[in-house]
């Protein structure tokens, strides 16, 4: 009996385990247990799991401790479905504090979870008081030539037990740290780069493991960097200041409750290391017979270095990190090694990425290894360098002559696939060198794959563009003497890096240093953080990413915060180009256009894509307008709701009596000037029809074949599929010769290229001076692969995919498309087969969201759900025939759909 009866309670129990709903994944302002937070309501986000479909969070709890176990909030039991960015509510968060919180959630099924696991967040330093630790910098005079990396130490003794411990770290310039011969962290190229003089990040670690009881020796090394390097073009150095200096605070906790706080000041001693030179677009020089062998030691005799300068500096506008810091990722081994035609060793890693190569080797002292990157080989093979402009992206190590020495590169990265091996002492081998990718680490959160290899690679590049740009701000190219945060390249992007990794932190924060950079008069920079001066502003697409961004961000990841956030800076934006406006025709400064666009031959029959300049910006003054609209909306300022509706209407008459012809054409004829009035909605609905009629038109007349630059491009198959000429996008996407999306890929690309033909078909290659390999611009196809392909989107009235909508478009020959994407409420799948006369879709749904599915043919009989017929499943909402779909409602789980394979009209 007893037997039965624990039996019956196993049983029992398991069922109940399996019907739970459990609280996981627990983040605060998207970061799981972050240290160094320094906003006053942090967002706390979780997920809910569960077995069952349909699975709706009814309520939730929050209780949030304090030290010693003091409650700082429970909230009430608060009746709402929302799970995502929740702002603390309780007792004011103080300095440098640890957190801990958990959760408990109410579900659909009168169910309550349990308390989630125990998550943390812990608080930065909040005032400039907090800050105990001097500016402090290197006490003897520098190579001005040169400027060698200067090393900076100290030794300190820890008198009781150690039971935690945290560094706090700035610099003017980058900084690496070191305790006790261990590497503080794991991010690279820190501080990141910020508009250093209005905000700059300071990075927590928790040093607890490094310390050890007794002595302690801390030492940092600094570079150059994005501070004082030389960054843009001409000689142009020092942006930011002349001279390095750091900023250090550790704060370490003893087991007796008390604390001391280790910091930079008077006490600390300043030398040269082996980094003789370091710029970013140049390189490193190291020379590692000069290595101060043991300063990281507490042995080390410093009586020969110079004492340190204390700085009375700002500390103002120091800041906490916002978004995740540079690390490592993949490592490529050499694929092959082998030598040009020109006789040069050079090693192919078998895809363009951005970091260093990573060498081992053996040698005797002053044997010097010079390492050159390159992206491609020109047409006879040989190693070409000339695209990179002036960066010369030449790493030297100079050996120490003591057995295996391992050199990478400190304060510098590199965009290559390739690099030139010379003075390597003996025969390079495939375990001499290796590449390392170095890039922001952003959860990877979007999948994409099909049944056309062409395609396949095509994601790969477009994930490969991102992770090789976004290297802790968006840059336009990581290789030539650039690597700027190019806004037009940002915001034409933006969608589609949203879906590919979480840039939600990444660009709230280069979103407050467009702010901060933003003129008194509302113009924008063409690059962010701002390195090309005041006048170097206000162009169409570009300077619009400061509101078009922050709407991509809410709409992706549902945070009204941003919009509030940026509010100021979108109005001024806006503010800007009504003041430069004629009777609300914007047709005044400077702007890019529809920068590279693929010209075809502007001789012969007037049909260049040359696309009038200012047609384009008063359709990007129409779309930011739209935008502000909706901003207000969601913050529900009505006032700006009025004003900015007025406004619209205003710029689309004035777009319509300057561009259209009462007849329906635009002033220019291009597909750039129909995408953008199509996409903007800047037609009246009576002429949408014969314009889009015109832009597959002219597609067609271009043998399937765009002609779009930077700012038609991202739209234009978008704008086909919405009027009804998916088959043309189709066609668009599939072509295989230039200018299109698989030319590249066809000619073995492993980005995406900045121009349609960087490299034509005999091999000879575009214009060097604008013809970067790494451009992530025209990746913006993703988006629509993503979104309209697959079919995975969110609805705007319920952003971050709290409502989920999937609509697949068949076409393009594909027979299958898989595709996932992990939404802050889990993950997302879309995957369609076409498998002989069936068609089989398989969705899923995570927990607290819902979905409009729509299945391509079929009628509600000929759709089964895993076997069973879709009228018999009780769970499913059943809404009926929309075109060419059958539209039903479902909640979360894994659903396999099966029907008869649809005929499809779009194909
Ligand atoms: C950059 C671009 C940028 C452009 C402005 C180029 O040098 O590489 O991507 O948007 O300038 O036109």
């Amino acid at each position: 009996m007893k037997k039965i009866v624990a039996f019956l309670t196993g049983v029992f129990f398991c069922l109940n385990l399996i019907s739970q709903t459990v609280v996981v994944n627990l983040t605060c302002e998207k970061r799981k247990n972050p240290l160094g937070i320094d906003v006053g309501n942090p967002r706390l986000s979780w997920q809910l799991t569960g077995k069952q479909r349909n699975l709706i969070q009814t309520a939730y709890q929050i209780k949030v401790t304090g030290e010693g176990s003091s409650a700082v909030w429970l909230s009430e039991k608060v009746v709402s479905s929302r799970s995502i960015l929740i702002p603390y509510a309780g007792k004011t968060l103080e300095t440098g504090r640890k957190y801990n919180w958990q959760v408990k959630v109410w579900d659909n099924f009168g169910k309550a979870s349990a308390w989630s696991e125990t998550a943390s967040w812990e608080m930065g330093l909040l005032k400039p008081e907090d800050w105990k630790a001097k500016w402090i910098r290197p006490g003897f005079e520098e190579d001005s030539v040169m400027r060698p990396s200067p090393i900076l130490r100290k030794q300190f003794s820890a008198t009781k037990k150690i039971t935690s411990a945290r560094a706090f770290i700035t610099s003017h310039g980058l900084y690496e740290a070191f305790i006790n011969g261990k590497r503080v962290g794991d991010s690279y190229l820190t501080p990141g780069w910020t508009s250093y003089n209005k905000r700059l990040q300071y990075q927590v670690y928790d040093i607890t493991s490094l310390l050890l009881p007794g002595s302690n020796t801390i030492g940092v090394a600094l570079g150059s960097g994005w501070y004082r390097g030389h960054l843009a073009w001409q000689e142009n150095k020092n942006l930011y200041g002349r001279s390095l200096d750091l900023l250090l605070q550790c704060i370490i906790t003893y087991s007796d409750g008390s604390s001391e706080n280790i910091i930079s000041d008077e006490s600390w001693h300043s030398s040269l290391g082996p980094i003789r030179y370091s710029e970013l677009y140049d390189g490193e020089i190291n020379d590692a017979r000069l290595d101060k062998t043991g300063w990281l030691t507490n042995s080390y005799d410093e009586s020969k270095w110079s004492n340190v300068q204390v700085q009375d500096l700002p500390k103002e506008h120091l800041i906490a990190t916002r978004n995740e810091p540079v690390r490592m990722h993949e490592h490529f081994p050499a694929k092959r090694i082998f030598t040009t035609p020109k006789g040069e060793l050079v090693v192919d890693f078998g895809q363009n990425l951005v970091g260093f190569a990573q060498l081992t080797v053996s040698g005797k002292a002053g044997d010097s290894i010079k390492l050159y990157h390159a992206e491609v080989l020109d047409k006879a093979g040989n190693f070409y360098t000339e695209n990179l402009r002036v960066a010369k992206q030449e790493n030297i190590y100079i050996l120490k002559g003591e057995g295996q020495e391992i050199f990478e590169p400190h304060f510098t990265f590199q965009g290559f696939r390739f690099v030139k091996v010379v003075g390597f002492p003996g025969d390079l081998k495939p375990e001499n060198i290796k590449a390392v990718a170095l890039y922001s680490d952003m959860e990877p959160t979007g999948t994409f794959t099909s049944s056309n290899s062409l395609i396949n690679q095509l994601q790969r590049n477009i994930q490969w563009g991102q992770k090789g740009n976004f290297l802790d701000v968006p840059t336009d190219c990581p290789q030539r003497d650039e690597r700027l945060g190019w806004t037009g390249d940002a915001q034409v992007f933006a969608r589609t890096a949203a879906f590919n990794m979480d840039v939600h932190n990444f660009f709230a924060k280069w979103l407050q240093d467009l702010a901060a950079d933003q003129s008194t008069d509302g113009s924008i920079p063409h690059v962010i953080p701002n390195v090309l001066g005041q006048n170097a502003s206000g162009s169409a697409g570009w300077a619009d990413a400061g509101v078009i961004i922050p709407w991509t961000m809410y709409v992706h990841y549902g945070d009204t915060n941003i919009l509030a956030q940026q509010y100021t800076s979108m109005k001024n934006w806006i503010g800007f180009m009504q003041k430069n406006s004629n009777n609300f025709l914007w047709n005044k400064g400077f702007h890019f256009g529809d920068w590279l666009f693929y010209r075809p031959g502007d001789d012969n029959d007037g049909r260049a894509a040359v696309t009038d300049k200012y047609l384009i910006s008063q359709c990007f003054f129409a779309n930011s307008t739209q935008l502000m609209v909706n901003a207000a909306t969601v913050l529900g300022r009505s006032e700006d709701v009025k004003l900015y509706s007025n406004l619209l209407k205003n710029v689309k008459d004035a777009f319509m009596k300057e561009y259209l012809t009462p007849s329906g054409r635009l002033v220019s004829s291009t597909q750039t000037a129909y995408v953008l009035a199509l996409n903007f909605d800047m037609l009246p609905e009576e002429l949408r029809k014969q314009a889009a009629a015109r832009l597959a038109q002219n597609v067609k007349d271009y043998n399937n074949h765009l002609t779009t630059g930077f700012l038609g491009t991202p739209y234009l198959c978008h704008v086909l599929s919405r009027f009804g000429y998916a088959d043309v996008a189709f066609k668009l996407l599939m072509q295989e010769t230039y200018p299109s999306w698989l030319y590249p890929v066809k000619m073995g690309a492993t980005t995406i290229w900045e121009r349609w033909d960087g490299q034509k078909p005999d091999s000879s290659f575009q214009t060097p001076g604008m013809n970067s390999f790494n451009h992530y611009a025209y990746g913006a196809i993703g988006d629509w692969m993503y979104r309209i392909v697959a079919g995975i989107d969110t609805e705007d009235s319920a952003p971050g995919y709290k409502r989920i909508r999937i609509m697949p478009h068949l076409g393009g020959n594909f027979t299958e498309v898989q595709a996932s994407y992990l939404s802050d409420y889990g993950l997302i799948r879309s995957h369609w087969k076409i498998d002989g006369n069936s068609f089989q879709f398989d969705v899923e749904i995570p927990a607290n969201t819902s979905a409009k599915i729509f299945i391509p043919g079929g009628e509600v009989d000929g759709i089964t759900e895993t076997t069973k017929p879709l009228s018999s499943l009780k769970d499913i909402k059943v809404i009926g025939k929309e075109g060419e779909y059958f539209v039903i409602e479902i909640g979360s789980g894994k659903y396999s759909f099966s029907t008869g394979k649809p005929l499809l009209t779009q194909n």
